[in-house]
């Protein structure tokens, strides 16, 4: 049975996370210190989503995203400029998506009787905006799902069901897509079909539920929703 839905995790799947710190690698002055804030910036960003999610002080992820870089940037040494931070939130609101994106929306398009499509993520109603409309993917998508709309984190059921609850389909006749291997164990654990994007080249989660694909790109997607 061909794939009624794909649904999108967004940071990282679609928009390049890596690219703000790597555009302002010249302001930071040095490319390792600019790769090693970006990593620090996204790992406390999905933490502190856990974190709030379990102590019941959900606020938004735009929040969340520059708090986290609060942290990252005193981490390394870099809170003192603050036209860095500027320029880094700047950049992530208007965040750029990966090569592989667009050739992708573009596939899915021409397919006869093609799935519908959607980003389900994290990110809050206005960075989710923002990022699909700088990125050309507005007019791609048949919906951008936040989190904002259940008011709690992935990896909860509760995300995962704005999906189901949108389209009107089972989340196993879905395919969602993620480059975090937890979010894609944990959507195969509540049933959906998962791809697993391993962008990052990292291993296997050892956590319940199991993608049923892995892909290094997205160019390898269209073959697994036929
Ligand atoms: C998102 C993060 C988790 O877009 O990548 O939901």
């Amino acid at each position: 049975m061909p794939t009624k839905a794909v649904i999108f995790d967004a940071y990282g799947t679609l928009f390049d996370i890596h690219a703000p710190t790597a555009k302002a690698a010249a302001v930071i002055g040095d490319p390792d210190v600019a790769a090693a804030l970006g990593k620090t910036w996204r790992d406390k960003q999905l933490q502190y989503s856990w974190l709030l999610s379990l102590m019941g002080a959900v606020k938004p992820f735009w929040d969340v995203t520059q708090d986290a870089l609060d942290y990252a940037l005193e981490a390394h040494g870099l809170e003192a400029n603050a036209g860095l931070k500027k320029n880094l939130l700047d950049l992530y609101f208007e965040i750029d998506c990966y090569d592989d994106v667009l050739p992708l929306f573009d596939a899915i398009g021409g397919m006869d009787a093609g799935p519908q499509t959607a980003v389900l993520s994290n990110g809050s109603r206005n960075m989710l905006d923002a990022a699909a409309k700088s990125s050309g993917l507005s007019e791609r998508l048949d919906a951008v799902l936040s989190v904002e709309a259940v008011g709690i984190f992935k990896p909860d059921g509760r995300v995962y069901a704005l999906a189901e609850e949108t389209f009107g389909h089972k989340a196993s006749e879905m395919t969602f897509v993620s480059c975090n291997g937890w979010d894609a164990w944990a959507a195969a654990h509540y049933g959906f079909q998962t791809v697993w994007l391993n962008r990052f080249d990292l291993p296997e989660e050892r956590l319940p539920g199991a993608p049923k694909a892995i892909i290094k790109g997205l160019d390898a997607l269209p073959e697994l929703l036929a």
